[in-house]
């Protein structure tokens, strides 16, 4: 069955990762000195890959490291897949980092899968039936304003960014409890899921960066939508605002509505899945 099968594939990536983390490693950089790839990044894809396409040759993957050629559409069967969400958090700090799969089946996550790999935490959601950490079933979220809210935020909304002035997000920073930036945006929204933080924000994502811990937050009653309140893209990157559906409404209305700020869809968000 599927879960079973993607349960033991992340576990045996996790696995390598656990053996390889100390070994010399070589590192790339993709745009800049922030964004990093590793050798390990890529293996842990191509396992993850070569599996799948040994056991579902019919399934399509998006993945992060571009391993396997993406799909025109989002029909049938489609895996997205990081191979280390986190990369940073890999290199530097030796945890805090995921890997993070989630199975859309014609347009719809059905199964998702964050795993915390030095933690040993593997986080299931499954649609409609709820999610789980570590199989023990996780309760419905607790709804929270911003005022009362313990946040995951990253903190590029301090830069100039293409979402949102930094001065629309200023003010939930100064309201919040507190705010903490993990750097894993998966692992950010599992935690959500447990009830560790009560929202996450973000500037820019990619679809396999959120996909899977999307559906962890459904499944305990939040939501997941960009920071304007709309469904986000599976197709390019986007704003990511995750929590209680209050948490949630209270960011777009009293913050984000209030002081008008409007969607700008520039050129570089309607990209390819890959970034191509
Ligand atoms: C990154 C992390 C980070 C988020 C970035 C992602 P990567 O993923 O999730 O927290 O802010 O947007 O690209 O590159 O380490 O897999
Ligand atoms: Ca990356
Ligand atoms: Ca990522
Ligand atoms: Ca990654």
């Amino acid at each position: 069955m599927l879960e079973w099968f993607a349960i033991d594939l992340i576990k045996q990536a996790g696995e390598y990762i656990r053996l390889q983390i100390d070994e010399s490693y070589r590192i790339e950089r993709k745009t800049g000195k922030g964004d990093l790839v590793t050798e390990i990044d890529r293996a842990v894809e191509q396992l993850i890959v070569d599996r799948i396409r040994e056991s579902y040759p019919e399934h399509h993957i998006i993945g992060e490291e571009g391993i396997s050629t993406e799909p025109d559409d989002l029909s049938g069967t489609v895996w997205f897949v990081d191979p280390i969400d986190g990369t940073l958090n890999f290199i530097h700090q030796k945890r805090m980092f995921a890997i993070s799969i989630a199975i859309m089946v014609d347009g719809v996550i059905e199964y998702g899968f964050v795993y915390d790999v030095m933690a040993d935490e593997l986080f299931v959601a499954r649609r409609g039936v709820g999610t789980t950490l570590n199989g023990r079933k996780l309760p419905i979220i607790k709804e929270h304003h911003v005022r009362d809210a313990f946040l995951s935020m990253n903190a590029t909304w301090v830069t100039p960014n293409q979402q949102i002035a930094p001065e629309v997000l200023a003010p939930i920073v100064r309201d919040s409890v507190g705010t903490r930036a993990h750097g894993a945006a998966s692992l950010e929204l599992a935690w959500l899921a447990a009830g560790q933080v009560d929202g996450y924000i973000t500037m820019r994502n990619m679809p396999w960066d959120y996909a899977a811990g999307k559906l962890l937050v459904e499944e305990v009653g939040g939501r997941l939508v960009s920071i304007y309140g709309e469904p986000v893209r599976y197709d390019g990157k986007t704003s990511v605002l995750a929590g209680s559906e209050t948490f949630v409404k209270d960011v777009v209305k009293h913050y984000v509505i209030a002081k008008g700020a409007t969607p700008e869809v520039k050129p570089d968000l309607q990209i390819g899945i890959n970034g191509s």
